[in-house]
């Protein structure tokens, strides 16, 4: 799988490296600047890497999305996508916060129903679910995005032999989409809702989602305007309960300044990276904001005439959301203990810095990728206290401490403010949105880091603490 031997090129020049600064939650700069000696502590009990989760953010991206919906005039029902992190701190928050949780396996759910989150605040996507998955879904009322015809049968067979009624959505491919892999094309569509009819003892068509890629709000309310139009339709054929529209996750997260993102495009080049890599493509880290995009999708025109919102209103649609990332934004950062520096400043003009860890916990580099707001230094040495040399930028790169040649946190040479030292600490930020554990692996037998949960309450008293799961 991952074990490639590429051939890398040395960069020809020294480049001044480009200031690429993680936004930074406020929660995030009090723990950094206040609670240094106990994030300290806990990589040092806990290992390298160490994942620090932080569920009040969590929570408070729930409350914004929640306020950009009802802003837009629209019932919405949030579902957090829990592929986008493992922890099991989220759900809870998402139990105790009223909304749901999208899952696409066995594991998945069960994880959301012992979180406390009811089966019917539970969405199921994933294509092809087995029987299995399926027979779950039925028992707890749970709402199931279904992919083909004959998924649709085999969901009808379980439920008839539970006894009760699968709530079902269809997932459609959209007008741009006859190559996607994912969702029922328009003559199978019209097999599908064909086949609720037949089996209305089995199966309750609630609706349509889509799958999309990227972050264009046009394409997402444009699609969204194709599966009010589906509802319309199957209502016509007798589905009176066709009234959900999902218009999935793909909600984005704002990383680093727009600006600076725009000025990062403008120069990067491959002499800014260990070996010269030319990455072609990057997640948009200095785009729109979540709740931005929300208002942009729900004022969308559609049919050349008023927006997604008010044709949802007049038409009793309700809108299913189902964030990973954006609901993740600021709720999490990890922590690297340096293990070892590599200045090869004279020779190359950069050094590299091992961590101990791996790049398997910043899944960003898994993608022919870099994961590009800057990582943190935070010196642990007798010199920490002093200021860093206005001028004395220390270029490196971030290596894992794996035996792959791939294995690099972070390509892109970063100029830290003073040099790094074996003991030293480094704070990837914003990494709770998928990066920190989609790709996770035991490789050399390592164990998988561990997550602490953090909850800085009103801030009188020092941060609680406990081990994710527990
Ligand atoms: C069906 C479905 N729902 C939700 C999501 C979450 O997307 P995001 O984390 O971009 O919000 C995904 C992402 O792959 C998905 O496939």
């Amino acid at each position: 799988m991952l074990i490639s031997r590429p051939v890398f090129e040395r960069p020809a020049a020294a480049v001044r490296p480009f200031a690429l600064p993680a936004l930074r939650h406020p929660a995030v700069s009090a723990l950094l600047a206040d609670h240094r000696a106990l994030l300290a502590e806990l990589l040092d009990g806990l290992g390298s890497p160490l994942h620090v989760v932080l569920p009040e953010v969590f929570e408070e991206n729930v409350a914004r999305l929640r306020r950009a919906f009802a802003g837009a005039g629209v019932t919405a029902d949030v579902l957090f996508a829990k592929k986008a992190n493992k922890a099991d701190c989220y759900v809870r928050s998402a139990a105790a916060l009223g909304i749901g949780v999208d899952v696409a396996s066995a594991p998945e759910l069960v994880g959301a129903l012992a979180g406390g989150v009811p089966g019917h605040r539970i969405g199921i996507s994933g294509p092809e679910k087995d029987d299995a998955l399926h027979a779950l879904a039925v028992q707890h009322g749970c709402l199931v995005a279904v992919d083909s015809v004959g998924e649709l049968r085999r969901l009808a067979a379980t439920a008839r032999t539970a006894r009760r009624q699968a709530r079902v959505l269809l997932r459609t491919r959209t007008a741009g989409q006859s190559a996607s892999r994912f969702g029922l094309s328009a003559a199978e569509r019209a097999a599908a809702v064909g086949v609720c009819a037949e089996r209305a003892d089995d199966l309750v068509l609630r609706g349509f989602s889509f799958h999309l890629g990227g972050y264009s709000t046009t394409q997402r309310a444009t699609a969204a305007n194709e599966m009010i139009e589906h509802c319309l339709d199957a209502r016509r054929r007798g589905a009176s309960s066709a009234e959900l529209v999902d218009i999935g996750g793909g909600l984005p997260v704002r990383y680093v300044e727009p600006r600076l993102w725009g000025a990062f495009l403008a120069q990067n080049r491959p002499a800014h990276y260990h070996a010269a890599r030319n990455f072609q493509d990057f997640y948009p880290y200095g785009g729109q904001t979540a709740d931005r995009a929300v208002t942009a999708i729900m004022e969308h025109r559609v049919d050349g005439a008023g927006s997604l919102s008010a044709k949802a209103g007049r038409n009793g649609i309700r809108f299913v959301v189902e964030p990973g990332r954006a609901l993740l934004d600021q709720a999490g950062f990890t922590l690297f203990r340096v293990q070892q520096v590599d200045d090869r400043r004279d020779a190359d003009g950069y050094a590299i810095v091992t961590v101990a860890g791996s790049s398997f916990s910043l899944s960003e580099q898994w993608f022919n990728s870099d994961y590009l707001p800057d990582p943190l230094l935070l010196p642990t040495g007798p010199e920490a206290a002093a200021a860093p040399a206005a001028d004395a930028l220390f270029p490196a790169c971030v290596a894992g401490a794996t035996c792959l040649e791939s294995d690099v946190l972070t390509w892109r040479k970063i100029g830290f403010p003073r040099p790094v030292r074996r003991g030293d600490h480094l704070v990837y930020l914003n990494t709770a949105g998928y990066q920190m554990d989609s790709n996770e692996s035991p490789f050399h037998d390592a164990p998988l880091p561990r997550k602490a949960v953090l909850r800085l309450g009103d801030g009188s008293g020092p941060p609680h603490w406990r081990l994710d799961g527990v």
